[in-house]
């Protein structure tokens, strides 16, 4: 039975291998900030309540007008959404019957919202950097291509100089972009597209709140645009569609700049000593620049069996059977707290010391 084409969800992956899931599990195979939502969330918990007796604003406000500052753009120039994922669905209805661009590996929902669609998907495989002439010639003759930045599940950040690059390329051939930076948080606002958008209205840019502010379950996530770019998108989405408890949360949320520095500072402190674990036993690791990284054994046909034998030690990595390029052969981990990456380290040594030779 295929795996499911998700992190998280643990009980899925135990349930389709048919293994006995432990009491107590480790889930490494979601990628949201380990060190959970920010202080105030918690202690300003009992004043949520009373939001759920009336209806949210349609808009998303107050979070609408909280990221339009943190960003520095107008309101007109985002949609909030019940998550990013909603948006990728809103968005997904512009390509129908169309061709579009899609770079594996990469978030399987670009495919799987284009698929009801109709759309025609050319595929590039690109584990690093990308073949950028066969990008600008798939660009040539697409409707849109779509840019995960920093790329899940490898982790990889296309340079900013690129994307420009791509951009241009793509405004000249009359191809949107659609760039995916919900994890881009981990990384730093520099990096961010969206102060060039004023310039560029074939391109939207898709944040999620849920990565960094470790409040997947709430469900939030913003897209920045052109006005006629965010018009479309809202136009096919309910009314009411973000909710009043993750819209208050969200904005408070955009003020925890300490919070973010130090979710920065720890996701590079976790990845940096995974990192060097993996290749002190001659894995093979994928640089990456946010939360999560992929790596591969030094015998890959060993994949399953130490999947399995993790699993049955109540670690849960992400596998990678349904990213292109990757196929089964690497592994996702998300950084978690440091106890956690300490015993995913003990359990591995262990298989590691019967099953490979150092
Ligand atoms: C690259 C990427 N984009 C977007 C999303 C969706 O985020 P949200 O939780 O805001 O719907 C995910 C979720 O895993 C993701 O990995």
């Amino acid at each position: 039975m295929a795996l499911p084409n998700h992190g998280a969800n643990a009980h899925h992956v135990y349930e389709r291998l048919g293994i006995e899931m432990p009491e107590k599990i480790m889930d490494f195979s979601e990628n949201v900030n380990p060190l959970g939502p920010p202080a105030f969330v918690m202690e300003r918990w009992s004043t949520y309540a009373e939001l759920i007796t009336k209806y949210p604003d349609p808009a998303g406000e107050p979070f609408l007008s909280a990221a339009a500052k943190y960003h520095d753009v107008s309101v007109s120039n985002i949609i909030v959404g019940n998550g990013a994922a909603e948006l990728f669905a809103s968005i997904a209805k512009r390509y129908e019957n169309k061709r579009v661009v899609l770079i594996h590996p990469t978030f399987s929902e670009y495919a799987a919202t284009l698929a009801p669609y109709h759309v025609y998907i050319k595929e590039i495989i690109a584990i690093g950097q990308l073949p950028l002439e066969e990008v600008f010639d798939e660009i040539e003759f697409a409707e849109a291509i779509y840019i995960c930045r920093p790329n899940n599940p490898t982790g990889y950040l296309i340079p900013l100089e690129e994307i420009i690059q791509i951009v241009r390329y793509a405004k000249r051939y009359k191809c949107e972009v659609i760039l995916d930076e919900a994890f881009l948080d981990f990384i730093d606002e520099k990096e961010s597209f969206i102060p060039y958008l004023k310039d560029f209205p074939n391109v939207v840019v898709v944040r999620s709140m849920t990565k960094m502010y470790a409040i997947p379950g709430l469900r939030l996530g913003y897209a920045v645009g052109s006005e006629a770019f965010i018009k479309d998108i809202r136009s096919r989405l309910s009314h009411w569609n973000s909710n009043a408890i993750a819209t208050t949360i969200g904005a408070d949320c955009l003020q925890e700049e300490e919070y973010r520095i130090q979710a920065i500072t720890f996701a590079k402190e976790m990845r940096e000593g995974f990192s060097d674990f993996l290749e002190k036993w001659h894995c093979i690791v994928l640089p990456s620049t946010t939360n999560f990284l992929c790596f591969q054994l030094p015998d890959h046909a060993r994949s399953k069996a130490f999947f399995d034998y993790l699993l049955a030690k109540g670690c849960v990595l992400r596998h990678t059977e349904n990213f292109k390029g990757l196929d089964g052969k690497w592994f996702r981990v998300g950084m978690k707290e440091k106890a956690q990456m300490e015993h995913l380290q003990r359990e591995m040594t262990t298989w590691f010391e019967e099953n490979l030779s150092s």
